[in-house]
């Protein structure tokens, strides 16, 4: 860019982010490596910096930082804990967010990206949820994300986006595919949940389609999940078979596999809205997992 009145190149500055649970977050590292390698200047906010759920801290890193995003990957993402402990769930998923929108909307600055889950719908249902779709959570986990979306999009409408995701594997963090094949690695079967269905997801490709949305400051509900749908001991066979363990996937039912949070039978996202969007389907899901498992091999390799 050229300055007014003069033949100086001036360079653009970078846009600023900020990422809660950048840090060490399975979705939050997915984002800090997204935005750097795309130009932003990225700072991360997390555990080891603070109480993030002290609004006064927050308010406080808010002020100074000045971001022109702020990029909420922070949550308690424990489900089955949640269920015991549903005051530490509200207070991530909805007291945080809240916070954040409200205080974003003081400072008369800075978009929220903001992420939810598949969770929030019932499962009652056999084709993909829409964003239009009404949900009704069965957990504690599902009750407060659904809260935390609500709390935003009504503080800070004008810019807030809010991405509902699924069932998400990718480098950084444990998550359903390392465990699986972790213990496929030792064992010659495994047990693995035939009948709840869902959109597995890549967090680097749902951190690509969230630094694409928070670029148009895009804002609004969007569903942002891998093409394709699969059962849990789909989603596990496939892993095990591309990484050729000889480990073989047993599928039982849920209740064979009784857990304290209710899960939805079927949670598949419409990915219509963010397609139109992006100007192409998201790509499928196995396609996108042999690429977290070439990584993970890659890895191995360079230790
Ligand atoms: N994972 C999935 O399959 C999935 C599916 C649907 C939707 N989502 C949504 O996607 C978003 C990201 O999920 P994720 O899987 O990336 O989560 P994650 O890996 O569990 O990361 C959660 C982040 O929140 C931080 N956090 C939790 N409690 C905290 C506290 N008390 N103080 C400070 N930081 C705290 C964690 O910090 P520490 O590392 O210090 O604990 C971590 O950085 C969430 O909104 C989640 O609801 C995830």
């Amino acid at each position: 860019m050229k300055s007014p009145g003069s033949s100086e190149t001036v360079r653009e500055a970078a846009p600023k982010a900020l990422v809660l649970g950048g840090a060490t977050g399975l979705l939050g590292q997915a984002l800090t490596r997204t935005l750097t390698q795309a130009g932003w200047h990225v700072e991360t906010l997390g555990r080891a910096d603070g109480n993030i759920t002290d609004i006064a801290f927050l308010t406080n890193r808010l002020a100074q930082s000045g971001p022109d995003v702020v990029f909420n990957a922070a949550a308690w993402t424990q489900v089955e804990e949640a269920e015991a402990q549903p005051e530490q769930a509200r207070l991530l998923n909805c007291t945080l967010p809240d916070a954040l929108a409200r205080t974003l909307k003081s400072l008369g600055h800075g978009h929220l990206v903001h992420f939810s889950t598949d969770f929030v719908f019932s499962g009652q249902k056999n084709v993909a949820w829409t964003e239009q779709d009404t949900p009704k959570p069965i957990s504690v986990y599902g009750s407060t994300k659904l809260a935390g979306e609500q709390a935003v999009l009504e503080i800070l409408a004008e810019r807030t986006c809010v991405v509902r995701t699924a069932w998400l594997f990718g480098p950084g963090r444990k998550n359903f595919v390392q465990t699986i094949l972790d213990k496929a690695k030792h064992a010659e079967s495994v047990q693995v949940v035939f009948d709840q269905t869902g959109s597995p997801t890549y967090s680097l490709d749902l951190a690509h389609w969230s630094v694409a949305l928070a670029e148009k400051r895009a804002t609004g509900l969007w569903h942002a999940v891998n093409g394709g749908q699969a059962t849990w001991a789909e989603l596990a066979s496939e892993a095990i078979t591309l990484s050729r363990c000889r480990c073989r996937v047993v599928p039982v039912s849920s209740e064979q596999w009784p857990q304290k949070a209710k899960r939805p039978a079927w949670s598949v996202l419409d990915t219509s809205k963010l397609a139109g969007f992006l100007n192409h389907a998201p790509r499928p899901w196995p396609q996108a997992l042999r690429d977290y498992l070439y990584s993970i091999l890659e890895a191995d390799n360079n230790d």
